[in-house]
C-alpha cells in the first residue's frame, strides 16, 4: 500500500513587530507525517515524540482535523490513516501544532495526487491550527508551508507574501525547559492596544520589512521591537530582558520572543556573530531558567514541508 511521508520545518512567528502577521522557517527541527489511504475518515495511527501528550483521537488533534478540511475541499471520498512523528517539542513557541498540520496536508495532498495550490494547503492546515491554538493566525502555518520569511496580509483566504531575505541573515533560536500554552499567551493580550504602542508597532513592521528590502542590517535591527505581545506575556519568560540584552552584546541585530514562548531568537548578520549570540542566549537561558536549553542555528532561507519519501508495496 503507498504511503508519502512529509516534513514540515519550526518557524518562528511574530518576528518581534508582526503579531500574528510575520513569521520565517527554520533548515530544522521538524515533524514528518506519513499517510496512506484508509477505508474511510482520517484516523491516527500513532504518535511518536510527544511523550504521550497530544490527541489521537481525530477530531481533537491539528493533523487530522486539517487533513479532514483538505479532504473535504478537495471531494475525497477515500479515508486516510495518519503516523505522526513530532521532531519538535510540544508547547515551545516553535509552530508545533502547525507543523504537523502542515506536514499531514503536503503528505495527503501528494499521496491524492491533487497538487493542490499554496493557497490551498494553508487554508487547511490553518483549520489546524485553529483547533490547536484557539484561533486562525497563520503567521506560523504559511512559513511552514511556503518556507523563507513570510509576511500574512489576510489569514483567510490566504494572501501570503514572500519577503526577501538578505544574504548572511541568520536565526538563533533558543528553547528553555519551560512550556507556554498558546491560547493561555493570548489570552494575557486583551482586545484593545494603546494608539501609542500600535503607531511604533506598525512604523517598525514597515521598517522590518523595507530592511528586509534592501538588505539594510542596521534597519532590521532597530525595527527588532515589539510594543504590543512582548511587554505583555514578559512575565511568562524569567530573565527576558536579560536574555535580550546577552544576545545584542553578543552581536545580534536584535532578539525577541519566539511566537508566544519560550523559544527566544535572534537575528544575526552572519554565521559567525551567530554561533557568539547562541553562546551568549544560552547561557544567559541556564542563568536565569535553568535547565538544559536546546539551541538551532539556522538560515532565513530555509525551505517549507515537502514529501521526503514515498513508499509503493
Ligand atoms: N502569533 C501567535 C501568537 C503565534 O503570538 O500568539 C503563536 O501561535
Amino acid at each position: 500500500m503507498t504511503s508519502v511521508t512529509a516534513f514540515a520545518p519550526a518557524t518562528v512567528s511574530n518576528v518581534g513587530c508582526g503579531f500574528d502577521v510575520l513569521g520565517f522557517a527554520l533548515e530544522s527541527p521538524g515533524d514528518e507525517v506519513e499517510a496512506r489511504f484508509a477505508p474511510a475518515g482520517v484516523v491516527i495511527e500513532d504518535i511518536t515524540g510527544d511523550g504521550g501528550r497530544l490527541p489521537r483521537e481525530a477530531a481533537r488533534n491539528t493533523a487530522s482535523v486539517a487533513v479532514l478540511a483538505l479532504l473535504t475541499k478537495l471531494g475525497e471520498r477515500r479515508g486516510v490513516a495518519l503516523r505522526i512523528r513530532k521532531g519538535l517539542p510540544l508547547s515551545s513557541g516553535l509552530g508545533g501544532s502547525a507543523a504537523s498540520a502542515a506536514a499531514a496536508v503536503v503528505a495527503v495532498d501528494a499521496l491524492i495526487g491533487a497538487r493542490s495550490s499554496i493557497d490551498t494547503l494553508i487554508a487547511c492546515a490553518l483549520e489546524g491550527e485553529r483547533l490547536g491554538a484557539g484561533s486562525a493566525h497563520a503567521d506560523n502555518i504559511a512559513p511552514s508551508i511556503c518556507g523563507g520569511f513570510v509576511l500574512v496580509r489576510r489569514p483567510s483566504p490566504p494572501d501570503v507574501l514572500r519577503l526577501p531575505v538578505p544574504m548572511g541573515l541568520t536565526a538563533v533560536v533558543v528553547h528553555p525547559d519551560l512550556e507556554i500554552e498558546t491560547a493561555g499567551a493570548r489570552a494575557l493580550l486583551g482586545d484593545t492596544v494603546p494608539l501609542a504602542d500600535a503607531v511604533r508597532q506598525w512604523a517598525n513592521m514597515g521598517a522590518l520589512v523595507d530592511g528586509l528590502h534592501r538588505g539594510d542590517f542596521a534597519l532590521i535591527g532597530r525595527a527588532l521591537e515589539d510594543t504590543i505581545a512582548e511587554p505583555r506575556r514578559a512575565a511568562l519568560i524569567p530573565g527576558l530582558a536579560l536574555i535580550k540584552r546577552a544576545a545584542v552584546g553578543a552581536g545580534a541585530l536584535g532578539c525577541s520572543i519566539s511566537g508566544s514562548g519560550p523559544s527566544l531568537f535572534a537575528l544575526c548578520a552572519g554565521a559567525g556573530v551567530a554561533s557568539r549570540v547562541a553562546d551568549a542566549m544560552v547561557e544567559s537561558v541556564r542563568a536565569a531558567i535553568g535547565g538544559d536549553p536546546q539551541v538551532y542555528v539556522s538560515s532565513l532561507e530555509a525551505r517549507g514541508a515537502r514529501v521526503v519519501s514515498t513508499c509503493a508495496s
